[in-house]
């Protein structure tokens, strides 16, 4: 059996559990300084006077930077670079305040205690201007907003006259609010200079990103920089940027000639490290008796900051999910003065299938039609948008199989049909999509005379396995155990591969895994060939295999040298090759998706309005799933966000101060244990030879989708009552 796709357990896991696993502020750099941010407590104005006199009297101050004093950047700072790892910094370099707790001064002390204590005693003033904090008054004034290469508006046919064949309507607004990442690891970064290179220790999903970006925000080659970053602990978006406190780490450790860590305190993650745009939904379907859509309607605005334009695309999956002749789909914009946002798992999808997903289910009412029916009467065989095949879809045995498992033909349609004890009963499903993204990516393999074998690239492991399946991939592809091979990662020095984002990672570097294996391999072949002492002396390389550590021709196993031994006979030198992998070239052709079905079972209280989620059965197609176990991980991760997105999280602005008023763990809802039931994932596991030469699309982000669909769904069936504002809380049940 293959060890691609066995539920090996994650190879960091130990290291994990043990505390031997080094997160970025856990370096220990020998004299290092500790610095805090100061943050506005106005959302909007300009800096009058700030005054640190106090502050730098405290023992143990060594440096305030403020917007008078800190060092003047290249072009002000900004250095134009695009997102993901270009964003629009706070980094000192004028007197204005664009959002409540935005960075606008930095105090570096011996200690965090002195740090935090200064910081406390320095007084701001301010001349506030009037703040934009009310989204739906600002509507009005929103503009265009685009997300990668995909285009603001984007159609086919003619929805009106799609609309006026329409025999049953649909036409809502739903909403998302706020979501802040709030990854176990806050951002840290610790920044060392030696002469005028640069080491950072940061918390990241992009070493390379943080690298180009710093280099051009400061002014200086891109090679006097390395970024080191080898465990992360969770990234989900938020860390695919280089934020301000990476910069004004590197700033004040120059300015004051140490190193210097910044480590973000909980509340420091609610503002100047992104977050999910709040979204408004405007959905029109129209469909015949029979459930055929004959127009879909999907605008969405969402807010973005002052500072930078950032899209929540959640209309783009609407443009390829179902087949229908007629569609429009558009983004606006609305700046507020808050922090800039940023990719939050799926961005676009979570939100947007949550929306879609409850106008399908409202739709499928209106027809009197089993939800899944509907979608099944819609199925899209091509990419209705672009015309184009899919790399490889297998959604209808998703849906088939996530209802034989969950039990969806004994389900009764009728709204509040189903109950026990007391309790409502509701189920719902939903369809789950993410695009198949893959960028270039490259890796080393490497032997080593001591018998190990070393697999490396500059990518990043956001705690989800991306050293564990590294580890197989490079196994499976030389013919050794995975107890053998050690994985480096998350360093600028290694081969360079692409942001840890858009649920890239696994399907951009295990190609480059293979072909450096293989390329690894061969050269280990020819080696042993050209060895007069060996066995296989004289033979060619397609007369011989590797299995095992060991070199032997396919003809003769018995006779076999190990690589050990042909090192140790070429005086003891490693033996390595480097792999490059890009996207086929043909990949144009395809449109590139992954698809899942999700059925939840929710109980409801109909005297105090709580939801409960009871079971949840996702299974997905996502081409070969290179492991089982730590894959299931994932979609079950994102399963328990989708929950939370339905039911928990939101962010409040205070409407006057433009201040996140729950700024903590405490008030901003997530789900806990006991809020999480048997979560049942499983997945098609045909391979995507389309896609990539492993046939494995990534698996980070599509969990989340279709999962909070799903339960405002299961919700509507247990109560009859349609919530299309998430999250779905109890005082909303019971207006
Ligand atoms: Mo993902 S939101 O692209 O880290």
């Amino acid at each position: 059996m293959s060890v691609i796709g066995a539920p090996i357990t994650r190879v960091d896991g130990k290291l994990k559990v043990t505390g031997e696993a080094k997160y970025s502020a856990e370096f220990q750099v020998p004299n290092v300084a500790q610095a805090v941010m100061v943050r506005s407590t106005i959302p909007n104005g300009k800096i009058v006077s700030m005054d640190t006199a106090r502050a730098q009297r405290v023992a143990g101050v060594i440096a305030i930077l403020t917007p008078s004093n800190a060092p003047k950047l290249p072009q002000g700072g900004k250095a134009g670079i695009h997102p993901p790892a270009g964003r629009n910094l706070s980094l000192l370099q004028d007197d204005e305040v664009h959002y409540n707790g935005q960075p606008i001064a930095l105090v570096v002390a011996e200690s965090l205690h002195a740090a935090l204590y200064a910081k406390s005693l320095i007084a701001v003033r301010y001349q506030p201007a009037p703040p934009k904090l009310d989204f739906m008054a600002e509507m009005d004034a929103s503009h265009p907003g685009h997300h990668g290469k995909d285009p603001a508006d984007e159609g086919r046919g003619d929805v009106e006259a799609g609309l006026a064949q329409a025999e049953v309507k649909v036409d809502e607004i739903y909403a998302t609010p706020i979501q802040t990442h709030n990854p176990m690891e806050p951002h840290a970064t610790i920044a060392k200079w030696d002469g005028d290179h640069l080491t950072l220790y940061d918390a990241t999903q992009y070493v390379s990103g943080v690298k180009s970006s710093m280099a051009k925000t400061l002014g200086i080659p891109d090679d006097n920089i390395r970024v080191i970053c080898p465990f992360v602990g969770g990234g989900f978006g938020c860390k695919g940027s280089m934020w301000s406190h990476v910069v004004l780490a590197a700033m004040a450790a120059k300015q004051i000639n140490r190193p210097v860590k910044i480590a973000l305190e909980r509340p420091q993650m609610f503002g100047p490290v992104g977050a999910r745009p709040q979204t408004y939904q405007h959905i029109v379907l129209g469909a015949t008796r029979d459930g055929k859509l004959t127009s879909v309607r999907h605008d969405v605005h969402c807010h973005t900051s002052v500072m930078e334009d950032f899209l929540e695309p959640s209309a783009v999956q609407t443009r390829m999910l179902y087949a229908c002749p007629n569609l429009t789909t558009s983004h606006r914009l609305v700046p507020l003065n808050l922090g800039v946002p940023t990719f939050q798992r799926a961005p676009g999808e979570a939100t947007g299938t949550f929306a879609l997903e409850s106008a399908m289910d409202e739709l499928a009412y209106k027809l009197n039609m089993d939800p899944l029916q509907l979608r099944l009467v819609n199925y899209a065989e091509e990419d209705p948008q672009s015309k184009k095949p899919f790399t490889g879809k297998h959604l209808r045995e998703c849906y088939s199989r996530g209802a034989e498992k969950f039990g969806w033909s004994k389900r009764n349609h009728e709204p509040r049909s189903m109950q026990e004890n007391g309790q409502l009963i509701g189920w719902g499903m939903a369809t789950a999509t993410y695009p198949g993204n893959r960028m270039a990516a490259s890796a080393l393999v490497r032997f080593l005379p001591n018998g190990r074998v070393l697999v490396a690239s500059g990518t990043q492991d956001l705690g989800t396995g991306t050293y564990t399946i590294m580890s197989q991939v490079a196994a499976d592809t030389l013919g050794i155990s995975t107890d053998l091979i050690d994985v480096k990662l998350g360093d600028t020095t290694l081969p360079k591969a692409p942001v840890s984002g858009g649920s890239m990672s696994a399907a951009s570097v295990t190609p480059a895994v293979k072909v450096a294996a293989t390329q690894a391999r061969l050269k280990i072949l020819t080696m042993a060939a050209g060895d007069s002492q060996s066995p296989v002396h004289g033979a060619t390389p397609e007369e011989l295999d590797f299995k095992d550590g060991k070199v032997f021709r396919k003809a003769s196993p018995d006779k076999s040298v190990s690589f050990t031994e042909i090192l140790a006979r070429q005086g003891n030198k490693p033996v390595e090759a480097t792999g490059d992998a890009q996207p086929e070239q043909d990949a144009e052709r395809f449109s590139a998706h992954s698809f899942g079905a999700v059925f939840a079972e929710v109980s409801v209280d109909p005297q105090l309005g709580t939801v409960r989620v009871r079971r949840v059965v996702g299974v997905y197609d996502v081409g070969k799933l290179l492991n089982k176990k730590t894959g299931a991980s994932q979609f079950i991760g994102g399963i328990v966000w989708g929950i939370s997105l339905a039911l928990f999280e939101e962010a409040h602005v205070d409407p006057h101060t433009g201040r996140i008023a729950n700024a903590n763990l405490s008030e901003y809802h997530v789900p806990v244990n006991a809020d999480i039931p048997d979560i049942d994932v499983s997945v098609i596991d045909i391979p995507d030879m389309n896609f990539n030469p492993l046939g494995a699309r990534g698996i980070g982000e599509i969990g989340i989708t279709g999962a909070g669909g799903a339960v405002a769904n299961a919700v509507y069936h247990a109560t009859g009552k349609r919530i299309r504002e998430a999250p779905i809380t109890a005082d909303k049940l019971l207006a």
